[in-house]
């Protein structure tokens, strides 16, 4: 899969799927199962460091999780995400700090959260000859400024900042656009506006594709779930259930049995 490929996608009417991984073991799975993009989303801080927000990740850990995960990508169209501050505060830092993405990462494109107030930094990034995905709406990144993961663009002037944030991504060069947290019918407005693919997640139906947190759509990560959330799977009990078999096992001196013995 590459840039131009996902481009064509929207224009063919095909949808788009993303999806996170943090390691090799899991994006390969992701990959085998024809998922078009996979992206190393600084959500590892929150969903595999234990971390409340995403600002404490380092551009250090994350170029080590897309490289583990570059192993495991065949097919897909590996994005990583710029961390806080490997960007914000030089189109300089933007470029370098992207540039290893792709050098030590492995990784095809990044990630930059924000519209116009980080647009130079984009085309700085564009120009180097990295291809940039763009994120609008819920900023994760930007969690103190915004008091919390709260839906964006819910009134008409928020709305139209999103809207026009968007164009300008799209004017500034990059891929697609993912929407995050956003009224339905804001993002159906993005969709028919932009000629590149927009990507929602909790963006509603009308995006030209859907990217979730794998450990989410999994049921790995403990309750409560964001409404936008589908499991299509409950892995966490069956986890918990088997550790919990095994500890009966050792303590009650079923394992190892005759089976799992060497003779
Ligand atoms: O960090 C992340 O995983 C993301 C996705 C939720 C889009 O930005």
């Amino acid at each position: 899969m590459t840039v131009p490929e996902i481009i064509r996608k929207k224009a063919d009417g095909r949808k788009i799927t993303m999806l996170t991984a943090y390691d090799c073991l899991f994006a390969r799975i992701v990959d085998e199962a024809g998922i078009d993009i996979i992206l190393v989303g600084d959500s590892l801080g929150t969903v595999i460091q234990g971390h409340t927000t995403t600002l404490p990740v380092t551009m250090d850990e994350m170029i080590y999780h897309t490289r583990i995960v570059s192993r495991g990508v065949k097919n897909a169209l590996l994005v990583a995400d710029m961390p806080f501050m490997s960007y914000q505060a030089s189109a300089a830092d933007a470029v370098y700090n992207a540039g290893r993405f792709l050098k030590e990462g492995g990784a095809a494109a990044v990630k930059v959260e924000g519209g116009s107030a980080v647009g130079d930094r984009i085309k700085a990034i564009i120009a180097a000859g990295i291809p940039v995905m763009g994120h609008v709406g819920i900023l994760p990144q930007s969690v103190h400024q915004t008091g919390g993961y709260k839906v964006q663009g819910k009134d008409e002037p928020s709305a139209e900042k999103i809207l026009n944030d968007a164009v300008m991504l799209e004017d500034a060069g990059v891929f697609a656009v993912v929407m995050e947290g956003i009224p339905e019918s804001l993002a159906k407005r993005i969709t028919e506006t932009l000629l590149i693919p927009t990507i929602g997640i909790g963006a509603g139906i009308h995006c030209d594709g859907q990217v979730l947190v794998l450990h989410d759509l999994l049921g790995l990560t403990p309750q409560p779930l964001p409404k936008f959330v589908k499991q299509y799977a409950v892995l966490r009990g069956l986890f918990a259930d088997a550790v919990k078999r095994f500890k009966e096992d050792v303590e009650g001196g079923k394992y190892p049995g005759n089976d799992e013995s060497y003779h």
